[in-house]
């Protein structure tokens, strides 16, 4: 299983996220910004992850995401934000959970 972490950070919350998270999977795993990450073609999960910028996800993730995952119930994309404030709606993220295959940790 070949495992993809991505993620938007401008002032390094996201990335924190993100570092841990790669820390915790095992095997065939890279990690790369969301600016250098063209698709998501040949990974068998994507974790993508980005702030949320005025009530959404920030612009450049939530262009990704339509163009590479455009279905939120994508099994093989999981998505996750950062926001200044707890419970900050964030409409293609919100109320969704990181899902963590055993397979890959
Ligand atoms: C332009 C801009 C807009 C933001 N809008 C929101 C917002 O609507 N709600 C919120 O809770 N946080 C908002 N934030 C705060 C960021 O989501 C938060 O600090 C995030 O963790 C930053 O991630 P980063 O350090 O990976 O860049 C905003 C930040 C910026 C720069």
């Amino acid at each position: 299983m070949k495992v993809l972490v991505t993620y938007l950070s401008q002032t390094g919350n996201t990335k924190k996220v993100a570092d841990a998270i790669f820390g915790e999977i095992k095997g065939d795993k890279e990690m790369k910004t969301l600016e250098t990450t063209s698709d998501l073609n040949g990974y068998d999960l994507a974790f993508v992850g980005f702030p949320v910028w005025s009530s959404g996800p920030a612009e450049p993730a939530k262009k990704f995401l339509e163009a590479h995952a455009p279905r939120s119930a994508d099994a093989r994309v999981s998505r996750w934000h950062t926001s200044e404030l707890q419970g900050s709606s964030c409409p293609g993220s919100a109320g969704r959970f990181l899902r963590l295959p055993r397979s890959a940790l």
